[in-house]
C-alpha cells in the first residue's frame, strides 16, 4: 500500500513525489505541508487520486502540474486538504469587541453623515458560519437595517463548504456558542433535526468560491474592495509562509480608509515572521496597514507558537488568560470528595478565586492575579490550575525558569494537561533545549491522539482538540526546520 512506503523509511522516489506535491500544493492553494505532515498529505492525496478514478498517487502528479486544473481535480483537492472546523460567534471575545468598539461606532458616524453603508469580508468562511454571525450582529445593532446598504461576503476555496454555507442549515454543534436568544431569532429548528437559517438573514449574505492564492483580488469590478472589515481567521496558520505575506498584501488592499484586517491571536506569530506588524484585539490580531522595518516583535499566545519571547519580552497578556470554558466547572466536580456541601463550598470559592485572577491578569493587575492564586493554592493545593496559572504569569513576564518549575509541578498534579506539555515545550525552546521541547511536543501529541477532534480543552479557551493539534504541529515542524529534532 502507499501510505505504509510513505510512513518510513521513505525510498527516494516517494521523497521525489512528494516533495512535488509539497511544492504544488502551496504554489497553488497555498497549502504547507512540510515533510513532518506528508503522511498526511499523503493520504489525503490518496483519497483525491480515488475519487478521480486514477490508480496511484503518482497518476495524480501530470494532472496537479497542469496549468489549469480541470474542476474535478480541483474540487477534489479543496474537498480533501481543507480543514473546516468553525462554529458560530467562534471567540466571543472578538464580537463583543466587534460591536461595542468597531461596528456601533462607525455605523454612528455613518449615520450621521448619510452614508449608510457597510462593507464585510469573511475570507475562508467555510460553512458559512463566521459570515452568519456578522450579519446576525449587524441586524442587532441596526433596528432600521432595510434604510442601509450592508454587503456582507463570505468566500472560501471549497464549493462543499460554500454550499453548505447557501443552504444555510447547521447541526447543533455548529452553534454550541450561540446565545439562545439569537438562536430564537434568526434560526428555526431543534437539536435533533438541525437549524435552519432564517431565509431573510441568509439571504443578506453572499458567499462565494474564491481562492486566497490566486491574485485576482482587489478587483472593484467585482466587489473586491472597498472593505471595512476583513476577517480572515484560522486560515493563513495552514498556509505555507511566503505566500502568507502575499495574501496580507492583498487583503490589505482591499481594505477601505479605515477598514481593518483580523486573524486569529494564534496567527499572530506567521504574520510578523511575514513581515507584517499586528496589534492584539480580544480575540483576534489586527493586522497593521504597512510591513514591519524593523524586527518584529514577539507577540504570542499559549497555543500558537513556535516563537517563544526570550527573556523580559513583553507578551499581549489579554491573550494569556482567556475566560474559563465550560468544562472546567465539571474539571472541578471531579475532584469533589468527603463532606459533600463543605467541598462543594470549597470548589465553587475556588471557581471564583481562580477567575478573579483570570479577570485580574486580563486587566493588568499582575500582583492582583499572584494574590489570587495563592487563595486557590490554600482552598486546594492539589489543583494543577492555580499553578498552570501563576506559570503563565512567569511565563509572561520572560521568567522561564520558575514558569518552567510550576509547569512541572502542574504535570505532577495531572500528567494528561495537555497545555502544560504544550507550554513547556515553548519554554523548552526558548531555554534551548530543542530536545526536551521535542518530548513535550511529542507527549502533547500523544495525548491528543486519545481525544475527539472536537473537544475542548481545559484552559484552552474555546479552542479544540483539532485546533490544537494543528498548531502543535506548527511548532514542532518549526523546531524540526531549526534544529533538527
Ligand atoms: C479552519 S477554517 C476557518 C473558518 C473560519 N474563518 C473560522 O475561523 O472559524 C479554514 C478555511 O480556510 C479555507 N481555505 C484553505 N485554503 C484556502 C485558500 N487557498 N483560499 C481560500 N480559502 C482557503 C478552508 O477551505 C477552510 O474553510
Amino acid at each position: 500500500m502507499m501510505q505504509s512506503h510513505i510512513i518510513s523509511p521513505l525510498v527516494d522516489s516517494d521523497r521525489e513525489l512528494l516533495l512535488c506535491f509539497e511544492h504544488l500544493l502551496a504554489e497553488r492553494l497555498g497549502l504547507h505541508f512540510p515533510p513532518l505532515r506528508w503522511p498526511e498529505m499523503a493520504r489525503q492525496l490518496r483519497r483525491v487520486a480515488q475519487d478521480l478514478g486514477l490508480a496511484s498517487l503518482a497518476g495524480l502528479l501530470p494532472l496537479l502540474e497542469q496549468r489549469v486544473w480541470p474542476d474535478d481535480v480541483r474540487k477534489k483537492l479543496a474537498q480533501h486538504l481543507t480543514v473546516g472546523e468553525t462554529y458560530f460567534f467562534r471567540d466571543p471575545s472578538l464580537f463583543h469587541y466587534l460591536s461595542d468598539h468597531f461596528l456601533q461606532p462607525l455605523l454612528a458616524r455613518r449615520r450621521d453623515s448619510n452614508c449608510r453603508w457597510l462593507r464585510i469580508w469573511s475570507a475562508g468562511c467555510c460553512s458559512g458560519e463566521e459570515a452568519y454571525s456578522l450579519a446576525m450582529l449587524v441586524r442587532q445593532l441596526l433596528p432600521d437595517v432595510q434604510g442601509w446598504r450592508i454587503d456582507i461576503l463570505g468566500t472560501d476555496i471549497n464549493p462543499l463548504f460554500l454550499e453548505q454555507a447557501q443552504l444555510g442549515h447547521y447541526r447543533s454543534w455548529s452553534l454550541r456558542q450561540l446565545d439562545s436568544s439569537i438562536r430564537e431569532r434568526f434560526f428555526t429548528g431543534s437539536d435533533h433535526h438541525g437549524w435552519q437559517i432564517d431565509s431573510s438573514l441568509r439571504d443578506s449574505v453572499v458567499f462565494r468560491e474564491l481562492n486566497l492564492v490566486e491574485p485576482v483580488y482587489p478587483d472593484p469590478t467585482k466587489g473586491m474592495s472597498e472593505f471595512d472589515l476583513i476577517l480572515c481567521r484560522n486560515v493563513l496558520m495552514y498556509f505555507e509562509p511566503g505566500q502568507i505575506k502575499q495574501v496580507l498584501k492583498r487583503l490589505q488592499s482591499c481594505l477601505c480608509e479605515s477598514g481593518i484586517l483580523l486573524l486569529a491571536p494564534v496567527e499572530a506569530g506567521l504574520c510578523q515572521e511575514a513581515g507584517w506588524r499586528s496589534e492584539s484585539r480580544p480575540g483576534a490580531i489586527a493586522v497593521l496597514p504597512r510591513p514591519a522595518e524593523e524586527s518584529p516583535r514577539i507577540l504570542n499566545k499559549v497555543a500558537v507558537a513556535a516563537d517563544l519571547p526570550s527573556e523580559g519580552e513583553p507578551i499581549d497578556r489579554s491573550l494569556l488568560f482567556q475566560s474559563a470554558p465550560a468544562d472546567l466547572r465539571t474539571f472541578s466536580k471531579t475532584r469533589i470528595r468527603g463532606s459533600e456541601q463543605m467541598q462543594q463550598q470549597v470548589g465553587q470559592t475556588l471557581e471564583v478565586v481562580l477567575q478573579q485572577a483570570r479577570d485580574l491578569a486580563d486587566c493588568g493587575d499582575l500582583e492582583g492575579a499572584t494574590e489570587q492564586l495563592q487563595q486557590a493554592q490554600v482552598l486546594n493545593k492539589l489543583d494543577p490550575r492555580s499553578y498552570w496559572l501563576q506559570a503563565l504569569l512567569e511565563w509572561e513576564g520572560g521568567r522561564l525558569q520558575p514558569a518552567s518549575q510550576l509547569l512541572h509541578k502542574v504535570l505532577y498534579l495531572d500528567p494528561h494537561f495537555v497545555l502544560a506539555h504544550y507550554l513547556s515545550g515553548h519554554i523548552a525552546v526558548g531555554l534551548q533545549k530543542p530536545e526536551l521541547a521535542r518530548r513535550h511536543y511529542d507527549n502533547c501529541l500523544r495525548l491528543l491522539a486519545d481525544l475527539p477532534d472536537d473537544q475542548i480543552l481545559p484552559e484552552a479557551g474555546d479552542a479544540s482538540v483539532a485546533q490544537c493539534r494543528e498548531w502543535l504541529l506548527v511548532s514542532r515542524s518549526t523546531l524540526k526546520s531549526r534544529c533538527s529534532v
